[in-house]
């Protein structure tokens, strides 16, 4: 069979990884977390003392971490360096700079390139999630996804996936997490976008089941 390439795009909470993950799974495809890339480069920064707020400074060690991907949407694994960053990615020092780290042209090209290597090695192909694959990653993406759900929705899911790691309530992760919305749509390299050729599909009222059961529908009409 031809390699088939899914690309998944959408604000956070939407459900995204989720769904990615288990569409992958049932169809034998990989899986790529493309924000996780961005928190990887973004803890790197911040963990070498880069001001993330300073562009210049931020464009000039963009070539320097070595992100790895593993693809494996049943495990799929982040390191930087060598170093295993899962845990550490999903902090909130990081979840406050990833949308300037990632707001940098020459951070995105580095980025998008190793996301495009990953996609063309996939043997079967691939689900990819993200803000800006359907845009501009992967342009001739097989099928095209863009997800969304009402802000209460989403600030709900987040809130309930950091439960027990993460102190701030539903207010302040909510407020976290359009704000992080705002700067993603708003910045000018390749911003949070629905492709015109990709299916809206507002998991505000689905399960997951009912989300991935559309998806996988959407994917077997489509190849
Ligand atoms: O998906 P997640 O919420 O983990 O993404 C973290 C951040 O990474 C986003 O808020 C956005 O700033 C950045 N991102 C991006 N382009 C992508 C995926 C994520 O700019 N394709």
């Amino acid at each position: 069979a031809t390699p088939v390439i899914v690309a998944i795009d959408g604000p956070a909470g939407t459900g995204k990884s989720s769904t990615s993950k288990a569409v992958a799974t049932r169809l034998g495809l990989g899986f790529l977390d493309t924000g996780a890339q961005y928190r990887a480069m973004t803890w790197w920064m911040l963990s070498h003392g880069v001001d993330v707020d300073d562009p210049a400074k931020v464009a000039a060690a963009a070539s320097e971490p070595a992100i790895v991907s593993g693809t494996d949407p049943q495990g799929p694994t982040i390191t930087v360096d060598g170093e295993d960053v899962a845990g550490p990615i999903r902090t909130h020092e990081v979840s406050a700079a990833v949308s300037a780290v990632s707001a940098v042209p020459e951070v995105r090209s580095v980025i998008t390139e190793l996301q495009r290597s990953i996609a063309a090695a996939a043997p079967n192909g691939l689900v990819a999630e993200g803000r800006d694959i359907g845009t501009t990653v992967l342009p001739d993406a097989d099928v095209k996804i863009f997800l969304t759900a009402s802000p209460e929705v989403r600030a709900a899911r987040r809130s309930a996936e950091l439960k027990g790691k993460d102190a701030a309530g539903l207010k302040a992760t909510r407020e976290a997490l359009l704000k992080r919305d705002a700067a993603d749509s708003a910045r000018k390299a390749s911003p949070l976008a629905k492709a015109a050729d990709a299916i809206e599909v507002d998991t505000s009222d689905l399960t997951l089941e009912q989300v991935v059961e559309c998806v996988v529908t959407l994917i077997d009409e489509r190849r």
